[in-house]
């Protein structure tokens, strides 16, 4: 029998992504407050002169992923990124990111144990029965975890749940983090499903 993967959910990775992090690493470390817990930036680095090229490439990356998924749209922005610090002992609790269509993370700076994110399964009516697992499988997994290695690029839907485990290594791990929404009219009028973003 052939299965079907019914409405799967799209994780987009890229392995070499960007390529710069020693220029981004020092421009993250000048606004960098080492009192801070959980230290992230403010949320406009697409606006910053130092990040414009890596902008540039989130976009594409993004424009990319829309084009892929088939979405229909006029206009789209990077709304918000901003940098994380997560310093030995440090976690990012479960969360979304809610008005975007996409959200993203580079790994700017990483080492071998850094944590990785970890998505979890959208679909709360999959964990009522949950048989013994014998060999783990993607269509089984309630977790998905991705490692955080330097110049990796994950793209994944605003509302999938994650969260970063606790930094068990001895260094600092430094990504970036970007949200991106549709502009200009969404959706379609002509089913009664449409929003205007301006
Ligand atoms: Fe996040």
């Amino acid at each position: 029998m052939i299965p079907n993967l019914l409405f799967p959910t799209p994780v987009f990775i890229e392995q070499n992504a960007y390529g710069f992090n020693k220029d981004l690493q020092d421009a993250i470390l000048k606004q960098y407050d080492k009192s801070a817990v959980n230290w992230q930036s403010k949320p406009n680095l697409q606006t910053q002169p130092e990040f414009t090229n890596f902008h540039k490439m989130v976009y594409q990356k993004t424009k990319y992923v829309l084009d892929e998924l088939q979405y229909g749209y006029e206009d789209f922005k990077v709304t918000d990124m901003w940098a994380n610090v997560l310093k030995p002992g440090e976690e990012h609790r479960p969360h979304t990111h809610s008005n975007n269509i996409l959200s993203g993370v580079y790994y700017v700076a990483t080492e071998k144990n850094s944590p990785g994110i970890i998505f979890s399964d959208p679909r709360p009516q999959a964990q009522v029965i949950k048989p013994k697992i014998i060999k783990r499988l993607m269509e089984t997994s309630d977790m998905c975890e991705y490692t955080a290695q330097k110049d990796k690029l994950i793209i994944f839907p605003s509302w999938l749940t994650h969260f970063v485990p606790t930094n068990k290594s001895k260094n600092i791990r430094i990504s970036i983090s970007f949200n991106v929404m549709l502009r200009g009219m969404v959706g379609d009028s002509n089913v009664l499903q449409s929003a205007v973003y301006p």
